[in-house]
């Protein structure tokens, strides 16, 4: 089968052609457009800019990947099409969304409305097959080990924080999510505070790396609630508390030493990452899922898979992450979700296909 994914509900617009056969899934084709460079001018995503922007790249990007890929040509067209139709920004998934559907309708081909937190939870099942190739191993290695059910999904990204139980193949239950800012988005907001670019998340990391984690004692918010919520907005008011009493500052950022910044960076990303790791825990001990699975943009950050990985070792749960490549929002995780949507017959027609922006996985 090979499958056409659209991913356009943020600041990505990622286009890919996916073949599914008994190895597991390859990519045959994939391009992605960031529109990060135009909204870090903002300090965040502008959402009309963001539906401009996807409306500018949506059928290039088709257009490149469908020409880029050899067994398509054969074929002419693909075998499904998979979108992501929610959760997201509404001007980025309608575009999605429409191109998906005229397609469907041109190709007469089946259309998937895929969950955007489903597309990353199955990115956990996607190798960089081109990287393998590079490596010159055998094609069957591309296969990755099927995901052991039942799992548990920590899905941490810049729109994103959510537990989520899975008990079967596409059988979710959402058990905890944030209250207010996600994750990701926290720090966002921090690292704008200390003058760095939007997404600030990575470098926030990446002086983290050198600095002490124990500096300065941020609030882990709800750590210890009888639920598996989370809360960041304290946190950031805190990190802007500690900024605002600590150095000086006529404007709104802060400039810290490097040896300072690294110990803030350190210290606030150990507060997150302790709130992220508690309470995943927590859902591992009552729930007993036998993978816990680790996804979206904050997955990337390598202090967070360790540190879980450390703390499911007692706990006999296997831990799967991403590639780092696909942490971030693509089309081919949209993809790999859509096939087993696909596989199950959840076809929608295409003229009643309509992007939601506020879909919970369910
Ligand atoms: O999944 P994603 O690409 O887009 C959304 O759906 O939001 O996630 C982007 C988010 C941003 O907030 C970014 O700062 C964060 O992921 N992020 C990180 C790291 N890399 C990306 N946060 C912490 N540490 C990182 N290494
Ligand atoms: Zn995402």
């Amino acid at each position: 089968m090979i499958i056409l994914g659209i991913e356009s509900s943020c600041d990505d617009t990622s286009v890919s052609l996916v073949k599914a056969d008994k190895n597991g899934f390859e990519i045959l084709a994939e391009k992605t457009a960031s529109q990060i460079d135009i909204h870090k001018k903002y300090g965040g995503v502008v959402p009309e800019i963001a539906g401009r922007m996807h409306a500018e790249k949506i059928l290039p990007l088709i257009e490149t990947v469908m020409r880029e890929s050899p067994s398509i040509k054969t074929q002419g067209k693909p075998d499904v099409i998979c979108v992501t139709s929610g959760p997201g920004l509404i001007t980025g998934l309608m575009v999605g969304v429409e191109a998906a559907k005229a397609l469907s309708y041109l190709w007469n081909v089946p259309l998937v409305g895929v969950n955007h937190i489903e597309g990353h939870i199955h990115s956990v099942e996607i190798s960089n097959f081109k990287f393998q190739i590079s490596k010159q191993l055998p094609i069957t290695n591309y296969q990755l080990p099927k995901i052991k059910y039942p799992a548990l999904a920590l899905i941490a990204s810049g729109g994103h924080t959510e537990l989520i139980l899975i008990k079967n193949q596409g059988q979710y239950k959402k058990i905890g999510a944030t209250l207010d800012d996600a994750a990701g988005e926290c720090f966002d907001k921090v690292a704008k505070l200390l003058e760095f670019e939007y997404p600030g998340g990575p470098k926030i990391s990446k002086y983290a790396e050198n600095g002490n984690p124990s500096a300065i004692q941020f609030p882990r918010p709800m750590l210890n609630s009888k639920d598996f919520n989370f809360s960041f907005s304290g946190l950031k008011t805190s990190a802007l508390y500690w900024l605002r009493d600590n150095v000086k500052s006529q404007t709104n950022t802060y400039n810290l030493k490097p040896n300072h910044l690294s110990d803030f960076c350190a210290s606030f990303e150990q507060a997150i990452i302790d709130v992220l790791v508690g309470k995943t825990i927590k859902a591992v001990e009552k729930f007993k899922p036998k993978t816990v699975i680790l996804g979206g943009g904050v997955a990337a950050n390598k202090k967070l898979r360790e540190s879980l990985q450390n703390s499911l070792t007692t706990l006999n749960c296997e831990l799967r992450t991403p590639n780092l490549k696909y942490c971030m929002d693509n089309a081919t995780m949209i993809a790999v979700a859509g096939y087993y949507k696909a596989k199950n017959k959840k076809i929608t027609k295409w003229n009643k296909l309509v992007a939601d922006p506020n879909w919970e996985v369910s």
